[in-house]
């Protein structure tokens, strides 16, 4: 190769990234940070060596073939349903993601979303604000204790295991639910256990979803989950839209088969289906797990770095298609 290689840079990031990029790479930035529409996507990957894309970018067929020198997708996300890794890797394209640096601000905001839910905290934000507020009462905005409560994780990788840890603070029980076992000295630091999705659903005050999105777990948590769940259950979805059927959870809230949820992640995002705008029992939040200073900007350099690597011949840290050569 000379000079060089090219990289584009699918949406703003942080002046340090760039300057990293800049160090090893001729770099293209979306510094404007307006979504490209896949046209637009595949007409700037045209020519490039790397991409280094968010997880509003759909890397597919179409990009795949508009970029024949494409080397590296290295995406800003741990998660990476975004990109069509069986085409890429079919290309001896190297696709990575940003494990490890976002797992305890994930974990933050999956709690934030608990404890906001249960004390019902932008419901009372916003009677405040509205004036409303005309004194205490011995029964006003009753809420759901999360101490000593069963807290229940559906998937068990780092994200669900920095989730437990902090359960322990709170007293609570913790049972989860993974495809495989963890390690039985996880489980026991932990203090958690294994059962199945039923029993879980079935026992838990609180359910938290860390599971990836892919075919498998699409509608993970429809009607039927929904209904295995308490009463008085809260739902907290802070993996992926798509993971739990939007409208069957709507008819939960609306009808009271569970209590509430708090939800990070929606099935058409950044559209969200109207029904959950007429509810006051569920907390909404942007897609903003990940999203402190710190952990975006770590996360920024992590995908900068795995870029680099794959482009200067290394293998990258964080390579999701191993076989890659
Ligand atoms: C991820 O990394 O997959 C998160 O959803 C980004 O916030």
């Amino acid at each position: 190769m000379n000079g060089k290689p090219a990289v584009l840079v699918t949406r703003e990031v942080f002046d340090e990234t760039l300057a990293y990029l800049g160090e090893h790479c001729e770099v293209e930035s979306n510094q404007q940070d307006v979504p490209l529409t896949s046209d637009e996507l595949a007409r700037r990957a045209a020519g490039k060596q790397g991409v280094v894309c968010s997880l509003t970018d759909r890397i597919d067929d179409k990009l795949i073939a508009s970029a024949p020198h494409l080397k590296v997708v290295a995406n800003i996300a741990v998660g990476y349903n975004n990109i069509d890794v069986a085409a890429c890797t079919a290309r001896g394209i190297m696709v990575t993601n940003t494990p490890g640096v976002l797992d305890d601000s994930t974990a933050d905001l999956a709690w934030t979303l608990m404890l906001g839910a249960a004390r019902r905290v932008t419901e009372v934000e916003r009677y405040v604000r509205q004036g409303a507020w005309k004194g205490w009462r011995l029964k006003q905005w009753l809420g759901t204790d999360v101490h000593h409560a069963t807290l229940g994780i559906v998937g068990m990788g780092r994200i669900g295991q920095a989730i437990a840890k902090r359960a322990r603070g709170f007293d609570m029980r913790v049972l989860y639910h993974n495809r495989k076992r963890v390690d039985e000295t996880i489980e026991l630091e932990l203090g958690t256990s294994w059962v199945t999705l039923e029993e879980l659903l079935r026992q838990s005050d609180f359910v938290v979803l860390q599971v990836p999105y892919s075919p498998e777990t699409h509608h993970l948590i429809g009607a039927r989950e929904l209904a295995w769940m308490k009463p008085n259950a809260i739902l907290i979805n802070s993996t992926r839209g798509g993971v739990v059927d939007d409208v069957a959870l709507i008819d939960a809230l609306r009808k009271g088969t569970i209590r509430a949820a708090g939800l990070d992640v929606f099935e058409n995002e950044p559209k969200l289906h109207p029904g959950f705008l007429e509810l006051d029992n569920v907390v909404l939040t942007p897609h903003i797990g990940s999203s402190t200073e710190a952990t975006r900007r770590a996360m920024a350099m992590t995908a900068a770095r795995n870029a680099v690597a794959a482009l200067t011949g290394g293998r990258p840290p964080n390579l999701v298609n191993q076989q890659v050569r």
